[in-house]
């Protein structure tokens, strides 16, 4: 097939990750013929920006996927289970960013600056991970393979857009209405997230877990392929717009020393070290929004452990967290020439 050929949907385009991923395609000049935005029926004959043009969405159903080369899924985790199979047996690549494939065997999950030679293996679906976890995986890759990871500790500052359109608007409204002295409203989360954190990002487990930890914990190892990796997440959800934050405390297998890592660090791709704390120079999720790179500083010697480091990495959510990682996919797809697959 041959590029300027291709056909590429993204499955819940109207949504925060979707919106970005059109904006995405276009940013990245993503060489399609015909790029198609699909949503609910509540918004069918909306129309999306694309660059200059508009598109107009469609219902997404289960016979849209049959001219469709790839397509990339942002559409919750229910729909992905329904539609990405239906899409994957009508020939169409479907880069998924909800939960619903990560875990299974048969899927890759992928980080282009980490394993892209998962891809290799697809059966049409590839999962795109979890947001903290791309970002986390982008900043240690280097130093697994420097140095090696015995054990990882990792507390998130969540940002509301990870919950969607609907939560970035809810804590909008909150702001407004304690400012204007009125009862702010919470739907999306249990509490109000104004000026507020909640220890709390997805479901509890039976091992009082969050399903957003496990998360961290089950991908990290099988984007390493290393399922001996100890991993422990506490993941918090903050009232910021845009930008994941993350404490991260590694115990390396040899030593690794703060500016051995800052080098290191600063020669990898997808990584830009924002490190120099006495100049107030570190990352924060104002400056990471809006930006492709996952950002790292605050690194140093564990003075508890040793062979400790402790980062700070800061990446926006929507962009490598989401959208920009699955278009990097899609890309690598189209690059290996591993688009077309019977399966
Ligand atoms: P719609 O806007 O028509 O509801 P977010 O993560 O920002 O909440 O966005 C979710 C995205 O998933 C939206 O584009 C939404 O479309 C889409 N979506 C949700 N449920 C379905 C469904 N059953 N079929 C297709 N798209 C869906």
């Amino acid at each position: 097939m041959r590029e300027q050929d291709l056909v590429v949907a993204v499955a819940g385009a109207t949504g925060a990750v979707g919106r970005e991923m059109l904006k995405t395609l276009e940013a990245r000049k993503f060489p399609a013929a015909r790029v198609r935005a699909l949503a609910s029926s509540r918004s069918a004959g909306k129309e999306l920006p694309f660059g200059d043009s508009r598109l107009v969405v469609e219902e997404l159903k289960e016979d849209s996927f049959a001219d469709t080369d790839l397509a990339l899924f942002s559409a919750g985790g229910d729909t992905s289970k329904k539609f990405a199979p239906i899409a994957a047996r009508a020939g169409c690549v479907v880069v998924d960013n909800s939960s619903a494939w990560r875990m299974d065997p048969d899927v890759p999950l992928v980080v282009p600056e980490v394993n892209p030679e998962a891809l290799e293996e697809h059966k049409n679906i590839i999962a795109n991970p979890n947001c903290s976890t791309i970002q986390m995986v982008v900043a240690l890759k280097p130093i697994y393979d420097q140095a090696g990871i015995r054990r990882i500790i990792v507390s998130t500052y969540q940002a509301v857009s990870g919950s969607g359109q609907k939560a970035i608007q809810e804590l909008e409204n909150q702001v407004r209405a304690l400012f204007n002295m009125q009862e702010p409203e919470n739907h999306v989360y249990p509490y109000q997230i104004a000026f507020n954190c909640l220890p709390h990002i997805d479901d509890f487990l039976d091992n009082d877990y969050s399903k957003e930890e496990m998360k961290m914990v089950n991908e990290t190892r099988k984007i390493l392929n290393d399922e001996s990796l100890r991993i422990t997440a506490t993941t918090v959800r903050v009232p910021v717009f845009y930008g994941h934050s993350e404490s991260v405390n590694i115990e390396t297998q040899t030593r690794l020393s703060a500016k051995e890592a800052r080098v290191l660090l600063s020669r990898s791709p997808g990584i830009r070290v924002l490190d120099n704390p006495r100049e107030n120079i570190y990352p924060m999720p104002i400056q990471a929004a809006g930006e492709d790179e996952t950002f790292v500083g605050r690194i140093r010697e564990d003075i508890s452990l040793e062979n400790g480091l402790d980062l700070w990495i800061v990446a926006d959510n929507i962009r490598k967290g989401a959208a920009l990682n699955a278009v990097q996919i899609a890309e690598e797809l189209v690059s290996k020439n591993l688009l077309v697959r019977d399966i």
